[in-house]
């Protein structure tokens, strides 16, 4: 199974180092919105798209992206963030929405708070300061192997 994960991490690096756990955990290459074409898309089966959530949202190119694409019948996905506020019912909800409209069967989701020094926050050194920390990514880990075995069943 060919796995691609795609995601922007501009604010601390904080979504990239959840990626890198994650793209380990399922052997899976890493890109940004940038790096690939739409048409580069249909040679995965599994394809992962986080950012950090800019807006209520996840970063604009990540959408972009999604609004690009063919339909992508037969294709699953899976939706990751990180966040100054850990809400991902809401802060998912748009490339849930486009995902699911491009056809993709969604696999999974996974969020964690991350360090956010955004606008007068910085003020005060930010919040969530040190995450996503080891825990973070263990569960990120553990989110990823789970995504891998209901994926791949080994045989009995
Ligand atoms: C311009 C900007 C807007 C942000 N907007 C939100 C937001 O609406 N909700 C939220 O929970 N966090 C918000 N954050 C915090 C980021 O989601 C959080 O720091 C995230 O971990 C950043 O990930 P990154 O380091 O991978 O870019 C914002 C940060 C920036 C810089």
């Amino acid at each position: 199974m060919n796995t691609l994960i795609i995601y922007v991490s501009i604010h601390h690096r904080n979504t990239e180092k959840v990626a890198k756990v994650m793209a380990k955990a399922l052997d899976a290459e890493l890109t940004k919105p940038w790096g690939i074409t739409p048409k580069e898309l249909l040679n995965y089966d599994l394809i992962g798209f986080g950012s950090g959530i800019y807006w209520w949202r996840h970063h604009w190119s990540l959408l972009k992206l999604v609004e690009e694409l063919p339909m992508m019948k037969g294709k699953r996905a899976f939706i990751f963030s990180t966040a100054g506020m850990n809400i991902p019912f809401y802060n998912h909800r748009q490339l849930k929405r486009k995902l699911k409209e491009k056809g993709f069967e969604i696999v999974g989701e996974f969020s964690c708070r991350g360090w956010d020094t955004n606008g007068w926050l910085a003020k005060i050194g930010g919040i969530n300061k040190g995450h996503p920390n080891e825990s973070d990514l263990e569960r990120a880990k553990k989110f990823a192997e789970k995504l891998r075995r209901n994926l791949h069943p080994s045989p009995l």
